[in-house]
């Protein structure tokens, strides 16, 4: 990669071997071809290389295997490729693990942007006022909603209610206050759930996709009356890109879908996708493998966001109804089980066994 500074961007992806770090660098040097893209990631059980196979060739890309306390490691980063923006997904990111081991919650997504948000004030003065760090947060750091209430807004208070939304929380604190008491160009987004390719097998989606595939249960939680507002990944990435180029420093965002489902209503349409697209099916009708199980302890009710702000300030909306993302969502798995197979690991097993207490 040319290490010379241009009037391009070099981006300092974190996460982006994750679900939505890999889909916005793929869209990111599609739309952007010139800009360079350092991709900065653990590589955790939620990592994985394959998201970025194809990348490989491409001189703009470059992946650093790495973690994000790693103070040593960010500073050469940030020097080595000139990088000017941050775009910060890193993070631990499923909920029932952090009700299971919240340790890893904290060390990365509080500690792990504190770390970064460091890096980057020792190293923005040489950036003479150019650069940007994006941090991609969550809309539940908002709490729950009652079904009337109105969807939350970037004014909603906080009131995180798991380990996982605590620590995000937390880490938008930091940031806030970074761009306040330093003057750091930060922004911070808040989204709602997100689905599409590349999706790690834990999450609802994904996860009732395989075991339909598989002739598995489908585990809906309680009474499968929780609603959340879905959005499609790559809508996201056309909201973070709008953001990191028009969004103003010291800023929130709120970014969401326009889709509120309840979780049983989203699982039955996956069910008839599949029962329509995949040629022949192990179960079928695919429903019959509805199955109710325990509830998630502290389980959030409804969420929902008004996505207002960044119409009106920056020009951005969703453009994939839920109906279309999820038949693109249902056959990219059907054509891509090379990709999630071999996700069903050992470690895969042994944690499904523990939230679902049997195999996946
Ligand atoms: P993911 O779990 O799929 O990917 C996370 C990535 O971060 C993985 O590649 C992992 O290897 C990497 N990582 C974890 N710890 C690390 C560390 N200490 N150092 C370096 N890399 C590390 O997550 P995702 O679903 O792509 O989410 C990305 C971001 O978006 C997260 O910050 C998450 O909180 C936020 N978010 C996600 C959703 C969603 O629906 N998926 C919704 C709202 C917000
Ligand atoms: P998830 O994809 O874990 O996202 P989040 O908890 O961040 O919203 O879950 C989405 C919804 O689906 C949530 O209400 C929990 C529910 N759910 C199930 O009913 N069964 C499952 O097996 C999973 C993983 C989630």
């Amino acid at each position: 990669m040319n290490q010379q500074r241009t009037t391009n961007n070099h981006l300092l992806v974190t996460g982006g071997a994750g679900f939505i770090g890999s889909n916005f660098v793929h869209y990111w040097l599609n739309e952007h071809p010139e800009d360079a893209v350092v991709v900065l990631d653990a590589l955790t059980y939620a990592g994985n290389l394959d998201n970025l196979k194809e990348l490989e060739s491409n001189p703009n890309f470059h992946f650093s295997q790495g973690n994000i306390t790693d103070r040593a490691l960010v500073d050469r980063l940030l020097r080595d490729y000139q990088i000017n923006t941050i775009a910060h997904f890193a993070a631990e990111s499923h909920v029932d693990r952090s009700i299971l081991a919240p340790d890893a919650f904290i060390q990365t997504n509080v500690i792990g942007t504190f770390t970064l948000l460091e890096a980057f004030r020792n190293y923005y003065p040489q950036l003479e006022g150019n650069g940007r760090f994006l941090h991609v947060s969550t809309d539940e750091v908002y709490g729950t909603l009652e079904p009337d209430d109105p969807p939350f807004r970037e004014t909603t208070p906080y009131a995180p209610n798991s380990p996982y939304s605590a620590s995000k929380a937390g880490s938008d604190h930091l940031v806030r206050a970074y761009y306040h008491t330093y003057e750091l160009p930060t922004l911070i987004t808040n989204c709602s759930n997100n689905y599409g390719p590349y999706h790690y097998p834990e999450k609802l989606i994904p996860l009732m996709c395989i075991n339909i595939l598989l002739g598995k249960p489908l585990p809906v939680y309680g009474d499968g009356q929780n609603v959340r507002d879905w959005l499609y990944v790559l809508d996201h990435c056309r909201a973070l890109d709008t953001v990191i180029r028009k969004g103003k420093p010291g800023e929130t965002y709120n970014i969401g879908g326009n889709n509120e489902v309840k979780n049983i209503d989203l699982v039955r349409m996956l069910c008839d996708l599949m029962d329509e697209l995949a040629p022949s099916l192990p179960v079928s009708p695919a429903q019959e493998l509805i199955t109710f199980v325990k509830d998630r302890p502290g389980h959030d009710r409804r969420y929902a966001i008004d996505a207002d702000k960044i119409k009106t300030e920056l020009g951005w909306q969703p453009s994939v109804t839920v109906e279309e993302g999820l038949r693109q969502t249902v056959s990219w798995y059907l054509e891509n089980r090379h990709w999630w197979e071999p996700l069903l690991s050992e470690e895969y097993q042994a944690y499904y066994q523990q939230v679902y207490q049997t195999s996946a």
